[in-house]
C-alpha cells in the first residue's frame, strides 16, 4: 500500500463542479476560465512560430525575448526596473511558479501563513516541502487583512506568507498602507512572501493594482507571480512567470529547472510577439471586465441574491442567505447546478474552518455577454 503524502487531497472542487456541469447540461459558472478566446493575431501567432521551426527546448528560464517583454511591462505598470536576465523567470503556468518559489524556500518544519478563503494550490505545495499552513482568516466583511490575527499567528518558525491580491475568490484588493503594515510587521524577520498576483490587470472603477513588484522593502524577500493565462484569455496555455530579486530567482530556478526545465516554446514567442505589438491589451483589461461585471450585477439585481460588485478578478461572491439559509453552500452550488442550470463554486472550500453561517458561492463573469444573461435569467427565478 502506497503512504500518500497528500492523504486530504482528492479531486478538487474545480474538477467536480465543472464535471457537474456538463452532467447538467449547465451553464459552467464554476471554474475561472473565459468562455471566448484569446485575441486572434495571438493565436495566430503561435501557428507562425510552430511553422517556422521554433519547437525545441526554450532556455530554461524562459525567451529572453519574452523576459524583456514582462521587464517592460512591468516598468509601464508599475514605475520600477527588473532585470530581465536575472529577475524574471517564465514558468509553465502560475501555479507551478508558486510551487516552485515554495519549495526553494520552504523547509521542513517551517510554517506558512496564508489567508483563508484561501487559493487551493498553495496547502499541498506547502506540504510537499515538509512545511505546514498556519490558516488566517480575513476579516469576514471586506475581506481584508486582521493584522491582529497575523500577528498572532507569526512565530519564530514563520518562514513564508502567501499574499493574494486581487483576490480569489473575494476580488478584493491590496492598498499601499497594508503592504507598509506588513512590511513593518516582518522587517526584523527572516519570512519570504509569495505574491500571488494573477489577476493584476483585472483592477476596477478606476482604482489601480498595488502590486509587491513596488514596494522596494517587501520586494526584497519576495516572489511576485502572475499568470499569462489569466491577462491573455488564455488559461489553458499554462504559461506564467516569477519575478524575485537576483538571489531568490536563482533559488526559485535551481527547482524549476528540475520540475519543468522550461515553458512551451512557441507560446513563448507568440506572447512575446503580441506584447510587443499590442502594449494597449493589458490597459483595456480593466474597463473589458468591468463591462462584464456590470452587466452581470445589473442583470441580476431583480434576484434574491445579495452582493456588493467586486473591486478586481472575474469572479463575483453572491449571498444565498435570502434564498436557501437551510443549504450549506456545497449543497448550493449542487443544487443549483442540477435545478437552474448554472453552475458555481463553494466558498467554504477556500478555508480549512470555514465561518459558521456563511451563505456564499463564487460566479465566473468572465463569459461571453449571451452566457451572462442566460445564467442571470436562470438565476433570477431562484
Ligand atoms: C489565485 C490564483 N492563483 C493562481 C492561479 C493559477 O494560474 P495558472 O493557470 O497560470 O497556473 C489561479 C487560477 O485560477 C488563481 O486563481
Amino acid at each position: 500500500m502506497i503512504t500518500s503524502k497528500l492523504p486530504n487531497v482528492g479531486t478538487t472542487i474545480f474538477t467536480q463542479m465543472s464535471q457537474l456541469a456538463v452532467e447538467a447540461g449547465a451553464l459552467n459558472l464554476s471554474q475561472g476560465f473565459p468562455d471566448f478566446d484569446g485575441p486572434q493575431a495571438l493565436r495566430d501567432a503561435v501557428g507562425r512560430h510552430i511553422a517556422s521551426g521554433h519547437n525545441q527546448y526554450a532556455p530554461m528560464t524562459g525567451l529572453p525575448t519574452l523576459r524583456q517583454q514582462v521587464a517592460a511591462k512591468i516598468t509601464r505598470c508599475y514605475g520600477v526596473e527588473v532585470n530581465a536576465d536575472t529577475e524574471v523567470t517564465i514558468t509553465p503556468g502560475a501555479t507551478q511558479a508558486i510551487f516552485c518559489a515554495i519549495q526553494a524556500v520552504v523547509q521542513r518544519g517551517d510554517e506558512v501563513i496564508v489567508f483563508d478563503p484561501s487559493y487551493d494550490s498553495y496547502e499541498p505545495a506547502v506540504a510537499l516541502a515538509g512545511g505546514r499552513c498556519v490558516h488566517v482568516q480575513l476579516n469576514r466583511d471586506d475581506f481584508a487583512i486582521d493584522w491582529q490575527k497575523l500577528g498572532d499567528a507569526l512565530s519564530p518558525r514563520t518562514r513564508m506568507i502567501i499574499l493574494n491580491a486581487p483576490h480569489n475568490p473575494s476580488g478584493a484588493l491590496i492598498s499601499r498602507a497594508e503592504l507598509d503594515q506588513l512590511a513593518a510587521l516582518i522587517r526584523d524577520r527572516d519570512i519570504y512572501l509569495v505574491s500571488d498576483e494573477v489577476y493584476e490587470h483585472l483592477v476596477f472603477d478606476g482604482v489601480r493594482h498595488v502590486s509587491v513588484l513596488a514596494h522596494p522593502e517587501l520586494y526584497q524577500r519576495a516572489f511576485v507571480v502572475s499568470s499569462f493565462g489569466k491577462t491573455y484569455h488564455v488559461t489553458g496555455w499554462k504559461t506564467g512567470y516569477v519575478v524575485a530579486p537576483p538571489t531568490l530567482s536563482s533559488e526559485l530556478r535551481k527547482v524549476h529547472q528540475y520540475v519543468s526545465f522550461c515553458g512551451v516554446t512557441p507560446l513563448q514567442y507568440a506572447l512575446a510577439d503580441f506584447m510587443a505589438e499590442h502594449p494597449e491589451h493589458v490597459d483595456e483589461l480593466p474597463a473589458f471586465y468591468q463591462a462584464k461585471r456590470d452587466l452581470f450585477c445589473d442583470l441580476l439585481r431583480p434576484s434574491r441574491f445579495s452582493f456588493t460588485r467586486v473591486a478586481g478578478t472575474y469572479f463575483q461572491l453572491m449571498d444565498y442567505s435570502q434564498i436557501r439559509p437551510d443549504l450549506n453552500d456545497l449543497d448550493m452550488a449542487i443544487w443549483m447546478t442540477r435545478e437552474y442550470g448554472v453552475a458555481a463554486i463553494p466558498v467554504s472550500v477556500f478555508y480549512q474552518d470555514p465561518p459558521q453561517g456563511q451563505r456564499l458561492v463564487r460566479l465566473c463573469f468572465a463569459k461571453r455577454e449571451e452566457t451572462l444573461r442566460q445564467a442571470a435569467e436562470k438565476l433570477c427565478v431562484i
